[in-house]
């Protein structure tokens, strides 16, 4: 099959090359699946696992890309919920082969039904800033009706799903970004918008939640503020903001997000017991 593949990680992308590669096999619980859309991180080739598998050996030359969209070609020994010809999209494995391919080999765990109208792109666009959004709201600021939460960066690639989410799970939404993003944070569901270099963030007031993707000056002026709710309820959402802030600080440090978990998922990297140490210290889950 044709594969993107990188072998030399000090060429970057530079180094990236349309190769053949031999088709991936299915292992226990993998499905195989025929990629019609992939996604592609122009900083997966500073990642250690595009180089590295988990024992730390040398597992170039890689395919880059992890996110995808295609159909199910065939089904390794053991896998269930998933059935031949199912159209599906997902996420691969950072240690694995990736998905710049015809075809890759996945944890069917890593997939779910692709709706027949969503295409094959779209499917492809969604699992890693949808994923980052998701955890970010719900699983780490468990962002209930009615709360408000203040969007940065809501015109990028995680805040239009950040706002998407919140408006849908009924949250005021406050986008922030430069003066040029204004139209698009709004049309992508921002109640309010935030020029950040003209306007004063201040002026805003109290939130339940700051979700943060730019971090330095603008995190300080965010987490000042007090939150909206009861003095209880008040501690709690700021502890968990302060752990959302350390998760999102951790995830930009290390470039490594986990699929349904928390986002402490680089295994042996020395900042994950940092980042652990931080979380549980707040007694923040
Ligand atoms: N994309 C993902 O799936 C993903 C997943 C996990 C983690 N992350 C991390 O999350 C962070 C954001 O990623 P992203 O993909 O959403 O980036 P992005 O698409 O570039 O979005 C960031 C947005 O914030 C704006 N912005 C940045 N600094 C600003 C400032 N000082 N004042 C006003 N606006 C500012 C940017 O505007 P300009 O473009 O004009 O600077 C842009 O609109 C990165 O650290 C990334 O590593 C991303």
């Amino acid at each position: 099959m044709k594969a993107i593949v990188v072998k030399d990680q000090a060429e970057g992308t530079a180094g990236m090359r349309l190769l053949e590669r031999p088709e991936p096999q299915a292992a226990i619980n993998d499905v195989i699946v025929e990629i019609h859309a992939s996604g592609f991180v122009p900083t997966e080739v500073e990642w250690p696992s595009t180089w590295r598998d988990r024992a730390g050996r040398d597992r170039t030359p890689s395919i880059l890309g992890h996110e995808l969209a295609g159909v199910v070609t065939a089904l390794g020994h053991g896998t269930t919920g998933l059935s031949v010809g199912q159209r599906v999209f997902g996420i691969s494995d950072w240690h694995r082969d990736g998905t710049l391919a015809e075809y890759v080999a996945i944890e069917s765990r890593n997939l779910a039904p692709l709706p027949g109208d969503v295409d094959f792109t779209v499917g492809a666009s969604l699992p890693i800033s949808g994923l980052t959004a998701w955890q970010g709201l719900f699983v780490h600021g468990r962002l209930q009706p009615g709360q408000s939460v203040l969007a940065h960066g809501a015109a990028g690639a995680v805040g239009t799903m950040v706002t998407q989410l919140a408006r849908e799970a009924g949250a005021h939404v406050i986008g922030t970004g430069r003066a040029a993003d204004r139209q698009k944070a709004l049309d992508f569901g921002s109640h309010e918008f935030v020029d950040l270099d003209n306007d004063t963030l201040e002026d805003v007031g109290a939130v339940d939640l700051v979700f943060d993707v730019i971090g330095g000056e603008i995190q300080k002026r965010s987490s000042s503020r007090p939150g909206r709710r009861s003095a209880g309820d008040r501690h709690r959402v700021g502890r968990r903001a302060a752990c959302g802030r350390a998760c999102s600080r951790f995830c930009r440090r290390v470039r490594s997000w986990a699929i349904g978990g928390d986002c402490a998922a680089g295994a042996g990297w020395p900042a994950a017991d940092e980042h652990r140490q931080c979380r549980d210290s707040r007694g923040c889950r």
